[in-house]
């Protein structure tokens, strides 16, 4: 089978196609997934310049999140059956219940073989049923930016009408949070380095929308558009570069989901955190539990993932420069095999 590898070079780790792995075999409780599309993340940009916290093994082959048929089950399969349409678990072995280091470890694409590949092996329980209504493509952005803006908006936010949500950027996890914040009816406030991405987030129904670097302060325009009180919960993706201000745009007593460092990593004051009595709490994408509930909500809404552009297998090493842009709005997705 045919499947991309990150190899170790003297310029750092680079995406290679193999065109002679072995296609694996389910073994007990394990199925085989033809793989139809795959989607990219940040991380997996993270992954290939060598800065992944958890470690990345020799050859991997990349990407967490992807989407296809189930091919093959190997013995006792109960749950699954050929031609069921699943996604991988990003962590195949956090089913439920709160976040544990065994439930983090391993992740796909990075620690242990992802999805870039024509066929994959997973055990039954990391391989996901997904909406019916949703395409190969749009199933593969689920698996990590989806389920992470799930998370921090419905298991930690415990968002609900009326409440107001600031998301970051028009990147995948955000352009979710905007979709999800808006099928609960929360009010969303959202910043882009665009003018033309923030029309966009205006079309999909975002309240009000910042430009942040043309209002570098906007924790300010955040403060004046919730009559000085700040919003309950921040969907943070900037890192070191939007921390100091999500601190004085979320409300006392708020939440701020700390999910990425697209702006970089740094020092952090601790006194707003304290008299301003913030909740800041790490978000490490979710359970299969959460992706089950999330679904469901993606089934009642009949929300569609919003998909920047489609690159071909044979573009993957383009899919990962378009990403690396930053020029996308939502999802970038490879198909496998159509
Ligand atoms: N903790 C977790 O479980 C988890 C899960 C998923 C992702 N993440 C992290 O979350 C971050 C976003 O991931 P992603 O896959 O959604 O990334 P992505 O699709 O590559 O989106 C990145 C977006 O960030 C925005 N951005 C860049 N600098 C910014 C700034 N200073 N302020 C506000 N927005 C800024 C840009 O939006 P504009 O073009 O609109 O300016 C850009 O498009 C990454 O750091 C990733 O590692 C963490």
């Amino acid at each position: 089978m045919k499947a991309y590898e990150l190899h170790a070079t003297k310029d750092g780790l680079s995406l290679a196609l193999n065109d002679k792995r072995a296609t694996p075999e389910p073994g007990h409780g394990e199925v085989l997934i033809r793989v139809h599309a795959v989607s990219l993340n940040y991380r997996d940009l993270l992954i290939e310049d060598g800065m992944y916290g958890s470690g990345t093994k020799a050859n991997v082959i990349p990407l967490s999140d992807g989407a296809g048929e189930i091919s093959a089950v190997g013995p006792g399969v109960t749950a699954l059956q050929v031609g069921d349409r699943v996604t991988g678990a990003f962590f195949p072995n956090w089913t439920s219940g709160d976040v544990t280091e065994a439930g983090v470890t391993p992740s796909l694409g990075g620690p242990v073989d992802g999805m870039l590949s024509e066929y994959v092996v997973l055990p039954e329980r990391a391989a996901l049923k997904f909406a019916q209504h949703l395409s190969y493509e749009e199933a593969a952005t689920l698996p990590c930016a989806a389920l992470t803006a799930w998370h921090a908006l419905v298991d930690l936010g415990r968002i609900n009408a009326g409440q107001t949500v600031l998301l970051q950027g028009t990147g995948g996890v955000s352009i979710f949070a905007l979709q999800f914040a808006h099928a609960m009816g929360a009010m969303v406030i959202q910043t882009s380095s665009s003018d033309e991405k923030l029309e966009r987030v205006r079309q999909m129904g975002a309240h009000h929308t910042i430009n942040y670097r043309d209002t570098p302060e906007w924790s300010q325009e955040v403060r004046r558009l919730t009559d000085g009180r700040g919003v309950d919960l921040i969907v943070e993706v900037g890192g070191a570069g939007t921390l100091e201000q999500s601190l004085q745009a979320v409300r006392v007593g708020g939440t701020v989901a700390t999910i990425g460092l697209v702006s970089g990593v740094g020092h952090i004051n601790p006194l707003p955190l304290i008299t301003r009595a913030i909740r800041l709490n790490g978000v490490y994408v979710g359970s299969h539990a959460m992706f089950a509930a999330m679904n469901n909500a993606i089934s009642t809404h009949q929300l569609k993932p919003i998909i920047d552009r489609t690159f071909s297998f044979e573009q993957a090493v383009d899919a990962y420069a378009w990403l690396r842009s930053g020029s996308h709005f939502g999802k970038v997705v490879i198909t496998v095999n159509n």
